[in-house]
């Protein structure tokens, strides 16, 4: 049978103290909706069903721009005006669902549901078993609807905390929300929902009873992890969850041969691809698509975002960059700032405090302390001196620094570009550069230094 999947996701989100919607919220730099799409997905389905209600146009927009096309053609969004219940946002779906699928209920805002639990979820359903739930035992079920069953462990039905006598709710057997059914019958069960209730809401949790009275033989599966199944209520539980999922990663990165300093202290934000025999130490945040070769170190504190680093590379301490490619053998930082479109050849060094944009740091290039290097492009083995600044900017445009191989910048030179600095050539230090220099020539352009003998320095008045 094929599969079709309904999220749920028009809940106000109260509780998260936030304008901005909840399902829109990040775990790993990822939107909420955004991670139980991606799962849905894994599963093969034939569509995606996004029942929304609050900030519908800048969840689409936030969700479309943070998965892939070929995802986005998959999904339907269906607006809930009025959140009438979990059982009133699915009825809104079954319009849309093929009689012939089956249906597999999600929440937005549960993000880290394994899509192994719901394999076997779906797994359950058939003929005989049209319907299957995901629940979970608890040792405090307060708040969720607990599950009722028979003496012989047969579901009757599901009772929800605030309809629930003392009796009930001492269950210990709490129900996820999460299930999946034959959507054929789930519309049938669907159509039969009413509002009598503690909350006077559609409950989606009624049709359990209703599929016992049918004598549908009513499976349960349960996730391997509780965290699996918890939902995002308030920032507490998702700083909790979002600590999960870097324990997560950190774990699988762990076991693919990546050393970690302390796995409780690093961040992934994105798509990180790590061969073995790195190391990272403490308190690294990894953002967007990060590449990271064989053999290479990063030390602490780093910020690592869109860029890509080659084997045997060091990242020193307290360095930043993004948008950047660093080559093999580099030596970056510690205190570097590299910017986008920065790229160091095989062996080049940036060091402290040196800032980079725009650049081309060719092999075995080195800027070593305290530079600015933006619109410039270096040959190989150049040595750029100690607060050297490439004067890129006019107030207006931006204009190119290039230095050929070989050359030697003297320290504090400023290259007033578009400037050219022509191979082998020597910058004197302290000179502000604004005529390009041929090759091999020696270009000086400071004061002359005078002395003068026999000068007192001035005394203090009595
Ligand atoms: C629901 C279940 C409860 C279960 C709990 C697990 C029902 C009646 N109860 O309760 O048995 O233990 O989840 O967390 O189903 N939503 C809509 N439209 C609505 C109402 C809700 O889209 O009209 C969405 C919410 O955005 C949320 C989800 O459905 O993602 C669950 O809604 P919520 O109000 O949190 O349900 P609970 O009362 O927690
Ligand atoms: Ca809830």
């Amino acid at each position: 049978m094929e599969l079709e999947i309904v999220i749920l996701a028009a809940g106000k989100g109260t509780r998260m103290g936030s304008k901005l919607p909840k399902v829109l919220h990040t775990i790993g730099g990822k939107p909420l909706l955004a991670h139980v799409i991606e799962t849905a997905n894994s599963l093969k389905p034939k569509k995606i069903i996004i029942i929304y209600g609050h900030g519908g146009e800048q969840v689409q927009q936030t969700i479309e721009s943070s998965i892939s096309k070929d995802i986005s053609t998959k999904i339907q969004w269906i607006e809930q005006i009025q959140q009438q219940g979990t059982g009133h946002a699915v009825q809104m779906a079954a319009p849309f669902l093929n009689d012939q699928s089956n249906a597999l209920v999600l929440y937005g805002d549960v993000p880290l549901t394994q899509s192994s639990t719901l394999k076997s979820l779906i797994s359950n359903v058939n003929n005989e078993s049209p319907l299957s739930l995901l629940t979970m035992i608890l040792s405090n079920a307060t708040g969720y609807g607990r599950i009722l069953r028979d003496i012989d462990g047969k579901i009757l039905g599901i009772v929800e905390q605030k309809d629930a006598n003392p009796e009930q709710l001492e269950i210990r057997e709490a129900n996820t929300g999460i299930l999946c059914a034959q959507a054929k019958q789930l519309k049938v069960w669907l159509d039969k929902l009413n509002n009598d209730n503690a909350q006077g809401e559609y409950y989606l949790t009624d049709i359990v009873g209703m599929a016992a009275e049918d004598g549908v033989n009513i499976k349960s599966e349960q996730p391997e992890t509780i965290y699996e199944v918890e939902g995002v209520n308030d920032k507490k539980q998702l700083a909790e969850l979002e600590r999960c999922y870097q324990y997560e990663q950190a774990n699988t990165l762990l076991l693919s041969g990546v050393t970690l300093m302390d796995p409780a202290r690093i961040d992934i934000r994105g798509d990180l691809q790590i061969e073995s025999d790195v190391s990272i130490d403490i308190n690294v945040i990894f953002e967007g698509s990060v590449k990271i070769k064989s053999g290479s170190i990063i030390g602490p504190n780093c910020v690592i975002k869109n860029s890509s680093i080659g084997a045997n590379t060091r990242i020193e301490a307290n360095t930043l960059i993004e948008g950047s490619l660093i080559e093999d053998e580099c030596s970056i930082g510690p205190f570097a700032r590299v910017r986008p479109g920065t790229h160091v050849f095989k062996g080049g060094k940036l060091g402290n405090f040196v800032e980079t944009k725009k650049a081309e740091i060719g092999e075995g290039s080195k800027v070593s302390h305290l530079s600015y290097i933006g619109d410039a492009k270096l040959g190989k083995d150049v040595n750029v001196g100690a607060g050297t600044i490439t004067c890129n900017y006019d107030g207006v445009n931006k204009y190119l620094t290039e230095i050929e191989d070989e050359v030697f910048i003297g320290s504090n030179t400023s290259l007033i570009a578009p400037v050219k600095i022509g191979k082998k050539a020597t910058t004197g230090a302290g000179s502000a550069i604004n005529k390009d220099v041929d090759n091999e020539e020696l270009a000086i352009a400071r004061g002359k230094q005078r002395n003068i003998s026999g000068w007192k320095r001035p005394e203090k008045k009595s």
